[in-house]
């Protein structure tokens, strides 16, 4: 059996939780989460109510790694145990019982992720964010709030066709070009390779690829709620865009993008450009999402689709799985080559 909640959510960037005695609250799939580090600065998470009479966790305050709740003062180790009620003083007996519930949590490329498994454990593995950190790398990170769910934030991530009409000029502008595509469905992910690409990114070609050096082009979608766009332009440019799709609830997507690119001399100089191009994207996607969610919600989500829509139409069969309860990784592996006029 798989479920949704088996895989890991970012909750929070480890640069937001650099104080020891800082709480963050956090919402991922409707589960509201209090976020702090123990003694030994692990993170902690937690079900943000406390068990006494439900007041928020997260407002309460972090002392030797525990947790005391802003209300009555009940004290909560990293465990979620209470090991301390005020009012009782010494006369306070720990129980097995009396105890928040906790949820796994682990840090990776300066996330903080958490795993909300019903039955506190689970096979699956944090995405590895690519070339983070690694010499000659420099990483940009946005984080941007979507009224949409998971599934059509990251198609729209992973979509060539939308970018002429929603990103005319500042990302790619209409000029009719052929373009062939292998789709590959396997694993539980789908894989876009761009076989003939040229260049069509508006100005921002002549930092990208000032050379008109060829382009290696690949879009993935990984399950649950990953995708990865990955431009190489000939030897010494490279560039990643990794989001990070979190459910917060059904129709309401946080997205951590980071915008991993190695231009060799150019990296400090490209940052801000990168930031502010980055952005400017995301916020007509934004608007482009939220007006679909505004139709779905009035009109439902029966969808029409174009041999050019494999790729959204394999990404929702691998979300369907996970839905109901089965794996992906199971499914048969697919291949097709579409064409595209972009
Ligand atoms: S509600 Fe938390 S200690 Fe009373
Ligand atoms: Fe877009």
């Amino acid at each position: 059996m798989m479920n949704v909640k088996d895989f890991w959510y970012v909750v929070a960037e480890s640069r937001e939780l650099k104080k020891k005695d800082q709480v963050l609250a956090r919402k991922v799939m409707g589960e509201w989460l209090a976020v702090f580090r123990d003694e030994n600065g692990e993170v902690v998470i937690m079900q943000d109510r406390c068990k006494h009479r439900a007041a928020q966790l997260s407002r309460g305050k972090v002392c030797h790694g525990q947790l005391q709740c802003p209300y009555h003062g009940w004290v909560y180790d990293k465990e979620g145990q209470v090991v301390a009620v005020p009012s009782e003083g010494d006369n306070f007996k720990q129980t097995k019982s009396r105890r928040g519930h906790t949820f796994l949590a682990c840090e990776k490329d300066d996330y903080i992720y958490v795993c909300l498994s019903e039955s506190g454990e689970t096979k699956e593995e944090p995405f590895v964010m690519r070339h983070y950190k690694e010499k000659g790398w420099n990483t940009i990170r946005l984080i941007n709030r979507f009224d949409n769910n998971v599934t059509n934030c990251v198609e729209n991530f992973i979509d060539i066709p939308h970018t002429v009409y929603v990103h005319p000029g500042i990302f790619r502008n209409p000029r009719k070009q052929q373009i062939d595509v292998d789709v590959q469905r396997i694993d539980g992910a789908v894989k876009a390779s761009y076989l003939n690409e040229t260049d069509n990114f508006g100005w921002f070609s002549k930092l990208l690829n000032s050379e008109g050096s060829g382009i290696s082009h690949t879009d993935e979608f990984f399950m649950p709620n990953v995708s990865c766009v990955e431009y190489i332009f000939g030897p010494k440019r490279h560039f990643i865009i990794t989001s990070q799709s979190i459910p917060l609830e059904n129709d309401e997507t946080l997205v951590y993008t980071d915008l991993t690119y190695n231009y060799g001399i150019w990296n400090k100089l490209a940052a801000p450009i990168i930031r502010w191009q980055g952005q400017a994207i995301i916020d007509q996607d934004i608007d482009a999402l939220a007006n679909q969610m505004e139709v779905i919600k009035k009109y439902g989500s029966d969808f029409s689709n174009t041999s050019n829509d494999v790729i959204h139409v394999w990404v929702e069969s691998i979300q369907k799985e996970i839905e109901e309860g089965r794996d992906p990784r199971l499914l048969p592996e697919r291949n097709k080559r579409t064409t595209m006029l972009v």
